[in-house]
């Protein structure tokens, strides 16, 4: 498998929660009202899932390999915009994860920002990942050779290893946190 295999097929999944957000934003528009549930869950899939599992992958190893190699202008320029997008990305989300708060804690106009938030995440996603699929991964790969992708490939192996580790463990410190401040 080429290293790109994997992070392709994360893109699948993405694609499906965006699928899903979009149905539900239809919902909260119709009955004009948030799920904040179904947002926590949204918001959880694309910092873990998208953002550090995933676009980690891509800027961690692919990306850094990459800027060892002496590409083209376009795809040099392409790589700053992917990386870019991603900043982008959990800026967008933090204003989403804001807003959702703001909402819970019975702020009405907070829904409207929620909402745009939603909208530019559903139009962001599919964007970046065609560009990703169609016009970067593909011809990317010839600056490899076959044992330099099978190394990549091997670290993201290892990456995903150990994210669920990382994920956990700052689970069970931010636990351990709100209990002794409990205890106060
Ligand atoms: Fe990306
Ligand atoms: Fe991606």
């Amino acid at each position: 498998m080429m290293p790109i295999g994997p992070l392709m097929i994360e893109h699948r999944l993405i694609e499906r929660m965006i699928d899903v957000m979009r149905e539900e934003l239809k919902l909260f528009e119709k009955e004009k009202k948030l799920n904040p549930e179904f947002l926590e869950m949204a918001v959880d899939f694309i910092r873990t899932y998208a953002d550090r599992c995933h676009h980690g992958k891509e800027e961690d190893i692919l990306f850094r390999e990459l800027g060892e190699k002496k590409l083209t202008d376009e795809h040099r320029h392409t790589m700053e915009e992917l990386v870019e997008d991603h900043r982008w990305g959990r800026k967008m989300t933090a204003k989403l994860v804001e807003a959702n708060k703001r909402y819970v804690e019975g702020d009405g106009s907070a829904m409207p920002t929620a909402i745009d938030c939603m909208k530019s995440l559903i139009q962001f996603y599919p964007k970046h990942i065609e560009k990703e699929d169609k016009h970067f991964f593909i011809p990317c790969m010839d600056y490899f050779t076959e044992a330099e992708q099978q190394a990549i490939l091997r670290e993201e192996w290892v990456f995903d290893r150990n994210h669920i580790h990382e994920k956990y463990k700052n689970m069970v410190i931010a636990a351990e946190k709100e209990m002794i401040s409990r205890a106060l």
